[in-house]
C-alpha cells in the first residue's frame, strides 16, 4: 500500500488505513472493549466513543500521571471509562457522569463485563448537578479529568474540573477541533461555539498550562486539549 505519495486516495482514507495498520500492531483485539462497543451499538447509543488509539492515549496519560482518582464527564457506553479504569492502581477509582439513563445502564453492564465494577461509579444525572453534589461531598481531589459530554457546557465542566482537582492534576478535553470548524467564528453549530467559548476562557486561565493537539483517524478530523493544573 502506498502511503504519502498516493494522490488517488482521499486524505480521510489514508488516516483510516494508517490507524488500522497501527492498531493492528499496537492495540490487540480486546473482548471486553469490543463487547462494549457492540452492545452500545445494539442498544442504539450514538457511535461517538473515542477510537481505540484515542482510548489507549487516555489510558497512557492516566498511567503517566499515576492517577488514583479519575473523573470522566460523559460516559456513553463506558468505552473510554474502561480504558481509564484499566490505568488505575489496585485501590484507584473512576467516577463517570452521564445524563442519559439508558447510556448509564449500558455502561454499567459493559464496565461489569470488563471486571471494573468495583472501581467505577457511574453517576446518573446532568453533570452540572452531579458535579455540584460532588463538591459538597468533600472528596479527595481528582488526579485526572476527562471532559467529553455536551460541548456547550465545556467551559463550566473545565471550571468544575479545576475545583475538584489539585496542583499537578491533568485535564483532557475531547472534540475541540470538530473538522476544523472551531476556527470559524461564524459557525452556527452550538457545539463549536461551546468549544470557542471554552478556548477563550482557557486563554485567560492562569491556573493551568495547556495545549491543543489536532488528531485524524476513524473519528475524522478532531482533537484534544491537554492541561496541567499549576495551582
Ligand atoms: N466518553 C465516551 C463518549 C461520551 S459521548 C467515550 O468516549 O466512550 C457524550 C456523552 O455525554 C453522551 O452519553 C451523553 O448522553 C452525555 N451527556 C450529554 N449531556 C450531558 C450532561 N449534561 N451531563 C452528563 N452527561 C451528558
Ligand atoms: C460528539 C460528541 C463526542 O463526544 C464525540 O467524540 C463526537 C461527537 C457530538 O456531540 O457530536
Ligand atoms: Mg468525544
Amino acid at each position: 500500500m502506498k502511503y504519502a505519495g498516493n494522490t488517488k486516495r482521499k486524505p480521510e482514507e489514508t488516516w483510516v488505513a494508517v490507524e488500522s495498520y497501527l492498531d493492528g500492531l499496537l492495540i490487540p483485539a480486546d473482548a471486553a472493549l469490543n463487547a462494549a462497543l457492540a452492545d452500545s451499538a445494539k442498544a442504539g447509543l450514538p457511535e461517538i466513543a473515542v477510537s481505540a488509539s484515542q482510548g489507549k492515549l487516555l489510558h497512557l496519560l492516566a498511567k503517566m500521571q499515576g492517577a488514583r482518582k479519575i473523573l470522566e464527564i460523559g460516559t456513553l457506553g463506558g468505552y473510554s471509562t474502561i480504558w481509564l479504569g484499566r490505568a488505575l492502581p489496585a485501590r484507584g477509582r473512576v467516577v463517570t457522569l452521564e445524563a442519559e439513563k439508558k447510556h448509564a445502564e449500558v455502561a454499567r453492564r459493559n464496565i461489569a463485563r470488563a471486571g471494573l465494577s468495583g472501581k467505577v461509579e457511574v453517576r446518573l444525572g446532568p453533570a452540572l448537578t452531579t458535579l455540584s453534589q460532588m463538591a459538597g461531598e468533600r472528596r479527595a481531589a481528582f488526579d485526572f479529568v476527562f471532559i467529553d459530554a455536551d460541548k456547550e457546557n465545556t467551559t463550566e465542566y473545565f471550571e468544575w474540573a479545576l475545583r475538584l482537582s489539585r496542583s499537578g492534576s491533568v485535564i483532557v478535553v475531547d472534540n475541540v477541533i470538530r473538522d476544523g470548524e472551531v476556527a470559524d467564528a461564524a459557525s452556527s453549530d452550538p457545539r463549536v461555539q461551546g468549544i470557542r467559548r471554552f478556548n477563550e476562557a482557557l486563554a485567560r486561565e492562569k491556573r493551568v498550562s495547556a495545549t491543543t493537539i489536532q488528531t485524524v483517524g476513524s473519528k475524522g478530523y478532531d482533537g484534544f486539549t491537554l492541561a496541567v493544573v499549576l495551582r
